[in-house]
C-alpha cells in the first residue's frame, strides 16, 4: 500500500509556528526547540536506519538517534517485525503477561547484578523510584549528586550547587521547593576532596549517591577510576547506597554498561533508552533485598498503568538479542573510534581548534582545551557559540547533530564505515566553513 505523506507541502517553519500556539515553546521536550541556535527546529516525518527525512523531503544523517535509544538505528527490520507482530496481538494488558518476563529474565541472566528489577515507562521514573527505594532501605533522606550529571526531571534532582557550604543545593527549576532541594547535596565531578568533605559532614544522612558512571549529559565527562572507587569506599564506610544511572551508558558502552566496564557493583542501577528499543521503557533494579522492599511485596509504593508495555518489551528484547548475536557493541565501538579519529585528524590538518572526545559509541565535539574535561568548570566558555556555527553548517550539508552544544552524539549500528567517513568529511568541511 502506498503511504501518503500527510505533511507534504508544509514547511518546518510553518509547523513550528503552529506548534508554538498549542505547546510551550512549540516542543514536548526543551532541547528539541533549537534554542540559542537561531534556526527553527527541523520537523521530521520519516526515519530509517541512519537517516531522518524532514517534512520538506530533505534527508539527514542522524547522529542524535532520538538521544540514544536507537542503537540499531531507526526502524531496524527485526525490531519492526517484532513490534508489528505485537501490535497485531495486543497493545497493553494492564495485567500479567509473558513479554516482560522474557526481557526481565534475559537481563537477569546477562547482567547478574540485576538480581531483581522493575519496569517503568521512562528514565525519570526509574531514577525517581530508585531514590525512593534507597530512602526506604536506609531510613535516610539525603541524596548526593554531581554537577553536570542529569537524571531526568525528578524534582529532588533539579538542583544546582548552592552558594553556602560545599554540597548545599538550591533548586534549578521554578516549581521545585527549597525544602525538596534541601534534601539533595551537589558537588563537582572529579574531586575526591569534595567527596570526602561532604561525607565527613553529611555521611550519616546520605541515603544514596547517584552518578552517571559515564556522564554524558553535559558533554562527555569520562571519570577517573580512582574517583569512582572513592565513591564506593566512602558510601560503604558511611552506610550509604550507590546508584549508577545508566540510562545512557546502559546497553550502550557494552552489554553490561559501565558496571561491566568498571567492575564496580552498585546497589541499584537505572536503565532507559536502549532497553525499550525506541519505545518508552525504563527500569530499575539491583540487589534482591532492596527490590523486595517494593510493593506489593514491601512498603515502597510504585506503580504504572503502562509499565512493561508489551510493544516496548518486545522491541527491547529483540534489540538486545540482536546486539549480542551480532557482536554489536564491539563493531559499533570500533566504527566510532575510526570516525572520531577521522574527525580529529581533519580538525588538526585544517588547524581547527576543535576536539573530539569519544567513548564507545558516544562522541562529543567541543572547543579545544589542554587535557581532558572531567568536570563542567573545564568546558570552554566559547562552546555554545562555536557549536552553533558547526551545527548550522552541518545541518545545511545534511548532517543532523544533537541540537545543543552539551549533548553528545550517538552512533548506531546502521551507520556503516562508509557513511561515517562521509559524515566526517561533511563535519570537517562545516567546521572549516
Ligand atoms: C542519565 C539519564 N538519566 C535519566 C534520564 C531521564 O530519562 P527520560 O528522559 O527517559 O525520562 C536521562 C535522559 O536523558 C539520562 O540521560
Amino acid at each position: 500500500m502506498q503511504k501518503l505523506n500527510p505533511f507534504a507541502n508544509q514547511s518546518s517553519e510553518s509547523l513550528f509556528e503552529r506548534a508554538k500556539k498549542v505547546t510551550p515553546g512549540g516542543v514536548h521536550s526543551p532541547v528539541r526547540s533549537f534554542k540559542g541556535l537561531d534556526h527553527a527546529p527541523v520537523f521530521f516525518s520519516k526515519a530509517e536506519g541512519a537517516f531522518l527525512t524532514s517534512v520538506e523531503g530533505k534527508r539527514y544523517i542522524d547522529f542524535c538517534q532520538s538521544f540514544g535509544p536507537l542503537i540499531l538505528g531507526h526502524r531496524d527490520p527485526e525490531v519492526q517485525e517484532a513490534v508489528s507482530e505485537m501490535i497485531n496481538t495486543a497493545w497493553t494488558f494492564g495485567a500479567c503477561e509473558p513479554y516482560s518476563l522474557e526481557l526481565a529474565e534475559w537481563i537477569n541472566e546477562e547482567l547478574p547484578w540485576m538480581e531483581k528489577l522493575r519496569f517503568v515507562s521512562s528514565g525519570t521514573e526509574a531514577v525517581m523510584s530508585a531514590l525512593r527505594v534507597a530512602r526506604a532501605a536506609t531510613g535516610r533522606n539525603k541524596i548526593l549528586k554531581f554537577d553536570g550529571c542529569y537524571h531526568g526531571h525528578v524534582d529532588s534532582l533539579l538542583v544546582q550547587s548552592g552558594s553556602g557550604l560545599a554540597g548545599e543545593a538550591s533548586s534549578s527549576s521554578a516549581g521545585v521547593s527549597a525544602e525538596t532541594a534541601h534534601h539533595t547535596l551537589v558537588i563537582p565531578l572529579d574531586s575526591e576532596e569534595q567527596l570526602r568533605s561532604v561525607f565527613e559532614r553529611e555521611g550519616k544522612n546520605i541515603a544514596a549517591v547517584i552518578i552517571e558512571p559515564l556522564p554524558a549529559n553535559y558533554g562527555l565527562l569520562e571519570q577517573r577510576k580512582e574517583f569512582l572507587a572513592e565513591i564506593f569506599t566512602l558510601a560503604n564506610k558511611h552506610g550509604s547506597l550507590v546508584i549508577f544511572d545508566e540510562v545512557i551508558s546502559g546497553f550502550r558502552v557494552a552489554k553490561g554498561g559501565m558496571v561491566e566496564l568498571t567492575g564496580f557493583k552498585p546497589d541499584l542501577v537505572t536503565y532507559g533508552k536502549i532497553i525499550g528499543g525506541g519505545f518508552p521503557v525504563g527500569c530499575y533494579g539491583g540487589r534482591r533485598e532492596l527490590l523486595d522492599l517494593v510493593a506489593p511485596l514491601g512498603p515502597v509504593y510504585q506503580a504504572g498503568t503502562l509499565s512493561a508495555n508489551p510493544v516496548g518489551m518486545r522491541a527491547g528484547l529483540v534489540t538486545l538479542k540482536k546486539m549480542k548475536r551480532e557482536n554489536g557493541w564491539e563493531k559499533l565501538n570500533q566504527r566510532t573510534k575510526k570516525f572520531s579519529e577521522l574527525l580529529r585528524t581533519g580538525f588538526e590538518k585544517n588547524s581547527l581548534a576543535l576536539q573530539v572526545d569519544s567513548s564507545a559509541s558516544l562522541f562529543w565535539i567541543h572547543a579545544a582545551v589542554a587535557g581532558n574535561i572531567r568536570a563542567i568548570d573545564k568546558i570552554p566558555s566559547t562552546q555554545g557559540s562555536r557549536f552553533k556555527k558547526l551545527f548550522l553548517k552541518s545541518l545545511e550539508a545534511g548532517v543532523y547533530l544533537a541540537p545543543n552544544a552539551y549533548e553528545v552524539g550517538f552512533v548506531s549500528l546502521a551507520h556503516s564505515d562508509e557513511l561515517l567517513s562521509q559524515s566526517a568529511q561533511i563535519i570537517i568541511e562545516a567546521a572549516r566553513a
